[in-house]
């Protein structure tokens, strides 16, 4: 196990991603949460933590995302710290957007905290944005490893991001309701939901409630021609219509109009929000976090740095941060075509 924790000198490449290793093995490992909270990300915390401690590290918990190690807000973490987690949304460590460590400044005061501190690695949770910053600690000489949290599934070297499942969950669940109301009054409900410039919490969203439209920033659309379908569909005996519309594609407001000016039915407006950000994991999401906490200190255990854990079929992976932030996120046109044909 001792040989295990080793990591050996700079430029030497283990395992195809073994980007910088050094001579000290870790001692100290800080966890961060960073960006959007998501759904699983203290499953997460937790397995990071446990798993952590199982192989005999000490465990440092930074708050507020890359705010924590700038402005030295930290706190140590053992086995009751992450108990009564798993199952709430949110993250315990807080979390936050930082700008001032999008700087070499503010990189430069991270990595003199990390140093004061004896931390050896920093496990990050959330996004690209969070990725980023991850590849430049690693770029200075910090060990790093990236775990995918964001409800947005917007990072395309991953199947699968934390969040995304129970946020789809969330989503359906508001559009069943709305349903409800739509076919009591034959209205049109279009729903906005989150996914920032990605359309996949649309698409999956819209498959599994059976939305009539779904509008996606991949996809272009013409409102004169889904104007069109609905009034087939009400022709032919629809009394309701869900139209799920992802955050990047169009401005609701003006499409909610516009679309009712051209139907004459009556349409509302539903934005689902933050909603979607919220609420207690899904089995999905806790277990894929569970794995992938465990798995980003096995990387560390093998000497890995500037590695992202990702999911492909039902396996986990880890690659270059920088190789995983290349690879460019694509919607699934066969889940696109099958939303097309199960809405008619
Ligand atoms: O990245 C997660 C996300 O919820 C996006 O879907 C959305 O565009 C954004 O964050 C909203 O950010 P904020 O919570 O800062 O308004």
């Amino acid at each position: 196990m001792f040989l295990a924790l080793l990591k050996f000198h700079a430029d030497l490449a283990i395992g195809g991603y073994n980007e910088r290793v050094k001579e000290e093995p870790v001692k100290r490992i800080g966890i961060l949460t960073s960006g959007g909270d998501a759904p699983g990300m203290n499953a997460a915390i937790r397995a990071v933590v446990r798993t952590g401690i199982y192989h005999g590290y000490e465990m440092i918990g930074i708050e507020r995302g890359y705010h924590g190690l700038i402005d030295d807000t930290m706190v140590p973490m053992n086995s009751r710290s992450v108990s009564e987690i798993l199952q709430r949304g949110g993250t315990i460590l807080k979390t936050a957007r930082c700008t001032a460590f999008n700087s070499v400044e503010g990189v430069q005061r991270a990595v003199e905290t990390l140093r004061r501190r004896n931390i050896d690695a920093v496990i990050v949770i959330g996004g690209d944005g969070t990725f980023r910053g991850a590849q430049d600690l690693h770029d200075a000489g910090v060990t790093t490893v990236a775990i995918p949290g964001t409800i947005d599934n917007d990072l395309g070297y991953t199947d699968l991001t934390i969040g995304f499942d129970t946020a789809i969950t969330t989503v359906m669940e508001s559009v069943s309701k709305l349903r409800d109301t739509s076919s009591s009054h034959e209205r049109m409900f279009v729903v906005e939901v989150m996914g920032r410039n990605c359309g996949d919490i649309a698409l999956f969203a819209g498959l599994i409630s059976g939305a009539e439209e779904v509008i996606v920033p991949e996809m272009e659309f013409s409102l004169p021609e889904i104007a069109e379908r609905v009034n087939k569909g009400m022709q032919g005996g629809k009394s309701h219509f869900i139209i799920l519309v992802a955050e990047g594609a169009t401005d609701p407001y003006e499409f909610t109009k516009e679309l009712e000016r051209l139907t004459q039915i009556n349409t509302r407006l539903a934005v689902i929000g933050h909603l979607q950000r919220g609420g207690s994991p899904s089995a999905t999401d806790r277990l894929l976090a569970t794995r992938m906490g465990a798995r980003a200190i096995e990387e560390l255990r093998i000497g890995s740095s500037g590695v992202a854990i990702g999911l492909r079929g039902n396996v986990l992976t880890a690659k270059p941060i920088a190789e995983a932030l290349a690879v460019r996120d694509r919607l699934s046109m066969e889940l696109y075509r099958l939303a097309e044909i199960l809405a008619r």
